[in-house]
């Protein structure tokens, strides 16, 4: 979606002249295709009466109406995407399907080169309305992304290269609700665009998204937006005390930077948010080493940070009445002959003191710190953090659902909700007391690992410590920040999870109880 500029008509799609014309036919309770106006229509008709064409959900048709001399079709291609019978979905499953739907669109300008797309809103407007050409246009956007910038630039040019969707023309004929069309077109450009962002930062490899690229990347935001950006450096953490980010840096040249980045609202009295996403650009385990299968993997390890500052940019852009905060606390996790070590003490900001039985826990320590350091200084209404934080939230959700815990019930079911509102499906495990237990320890207040059993609720029950009564919220990513599960819109590798809930999450903020 690199500069894709998107703009709404009032033409008639007959003229439209760029490489791809499309339609979203869907199907009424009958069984019964409705397509709206088409142009192409008798080879549309053609196709369907020999079942090439069913507007199922999924079933897609690719026709070539130039040679139509009658007509005199300008467009070289005409694309149909069928929705199935929309009217039997809740808006969430509507919303989903558009997406998918729009996946498959990206797909197939991909499959053909085609870098100008006309959408025609007949069908979607007369089913989904207004909202349902959002959901479609976010699909696109986000279906049409593509990591080159380390291919080099012959083989950018090889044949059958395509470099993405570059103009689409939105034909709004006869709609009275342009402004509607437009706010929701302007919406699923900032998610998608951000997004997006947070997946060029995890394709990005150790040694190209460093804790100074969070730093300097929060920096361009504040600028662009008036917000304000604080960058954390060692000596800061140091003279704060914080021995768990420092630690976990302990083992690399690479210098650490906790990268604050705060929004406020206009409203006065508004509710503050705070995001702490780990930024961990390159988890080797330290000492206690990862096995090498899977272990370049681990260049993802900073999608929580990746997430809560790509969120950021649609805060500024966005303005919601609620002030917003992200923390993200930046360093990779080596294991140079400073680092860390199993038995190691370390103390966090705040003096609770904690044994290293594992240097691969090092998401919780460094979250641990950011927690406590984001909740004594900024005092926020509620907090969320998110994390590639266990490997076992893998073994019980797969890639299909972000874990998430936490002390609040109401933000908890405002946090799922977000989510399924973003197609981006989250399931609650508890994290009752016993589970804190596992992280008992002989020598120090707590330790960092609570062995194999329940992993993501005791890495949850760690983080619970630095968090107290506040109404608080943790996201496991690990599962889902990459290879999440499959679908048109969702790429090979980073899918930026998370980034579309949190947004959702602070758009239309309610006050809370
Ligand atoms: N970044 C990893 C978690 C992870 C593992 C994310 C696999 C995605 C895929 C984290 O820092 C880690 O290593 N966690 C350990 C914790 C254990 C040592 C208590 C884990 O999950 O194995
Ligand atoms: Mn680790
Ligand atoms: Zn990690």
């Amino acid at each position: 979606m690199t500069d894709t500029t998107i703009r709404l008509s009032r033409k008639k799609p007959e003229n439209f002249d760029g490489d791809m014309l499309i339609y979203t036919p869907f199907v009424n309770d009958k069984e019964k295709i409705i397509s709206g106006q088409i142009v192409a229509e008798q080879e549309f008709n053609d196709a369907v009466s020999i079942g090439d064409f069913d507007g199922k959900y999924g079933d897609t048709l690719l026709l070539y109406p130039a040679g139509n001399v009658k007509k005199k079709i300008a467009v070289r291609r005409v694309f149909f995407a069928g929705l199935g019978n929309v009217e039997k979905k809740n808006d969430n499953e509507t919303r989903e399907l558009l997406r998918k739907t729009g996946g498959l669109i990206a797909k197939e300008a991909g499959a053909t080169k085609s870098t100008q797309l006309g959408i025609c809103l007949e069908s979607i407007l007369s089913c989904a309305g207004e909202a349902g050409v959002e959901s479609l246009v976010e699909g696109i956007l986000l279906g049409d992304y593509r990591f080159v910038k380390y291919k080099s630039k012959s083989k950018k040019k090889e044949k059958g290269s395509f470099t993405g969707i570059k103009e689409i023309v939105i034909f709004s004929s006869g709609s009275k609700s342009n402004r509607k069309i437009l706010k929701g077109i302007k919406r699923a450009v900032n998610s998608a665009t951000a997004a997006c962002k947070a997946r060029d930062m995890a394709n990005e490899p150790g040694n190209g998204w460093t804790p100074t690229s969070f730093a300097v990347y929060a920096r361009s935001l504040a600028g662009k937006y008036k917000m304000t950006c604080t960058v954390l450096g060692k000596g800061d953490m140091k003279r704060l005390k914080m021995g768990g980010l420092l630690g976990v840096n302990q083992g690399s040249s690479e210098p650490p930077k906790l990268v604050i980045l705060e929004y406020k609202s206009p409203k006065k009295e508004a509710d503050t948010i705070l995001f702490v996403g780990k930024g961990l650009t390159f988890d080797s385990g330290g000492v206690s080493l990862k096995p090498s299968a899977g272990m370049q993997d681990m260049k993802y390890d900073m999608c929580g940070g990746a997430a809560a500052l790509s969120a950021m940019s649609v805060v500024g852009a966005e303005q919601p009445d609620v002030n917003v905060i992200a923390i993200i606390p930046a360093t990779d996790n080596m294991g140079g002959s400073s680092a860390l070590k199993p038995g190691d003490i370390i103390k966090h900001y705040g003096g609770i003191t904690s044994e290293i039985v594992n240097t691969d826990a090092e998401g919780r320590l460094i979250l641990a710190d950011s927690l406590a350091y984001g909740i004594k200084r900024y005092k926020p209404t509620c907090v969320v953090d998110l994390a590639t934080l266990t490997g076992a939230v893998i073994l019980g959700l797969g890639h299909h659902r972000t874990g998430l815990l936490g002390n609040s019930q109401e933000l908890i079911d405002r946090i799922v909700r977000a989510g399924d509102k973003s197609g981006e499906p989250l399931w609650q495990l508890p994290l009752d007391e016993e589970y804190t237990e596992q992280i008992e320890s002989d020598v120090a207040d707590i330790k960092n690992s609570g062995g194999r059993p329940a992993g993501t609720i005791t890495a949850a029950a760690y983080l619970q410590k630095f968090v107290g009564k506040i109404p608080w919220v943790h996201l496991d990513i690990a599962g889902t920040a990459w290879d999440f599960t499959k679908k048109s819109y969702i790429p090979k590798g980073p899918s930026g999870i998370a980034v579309r809930t949190l947004v959702e999450l602070v758009r239309d903020w309610k006050k809370f109880s």
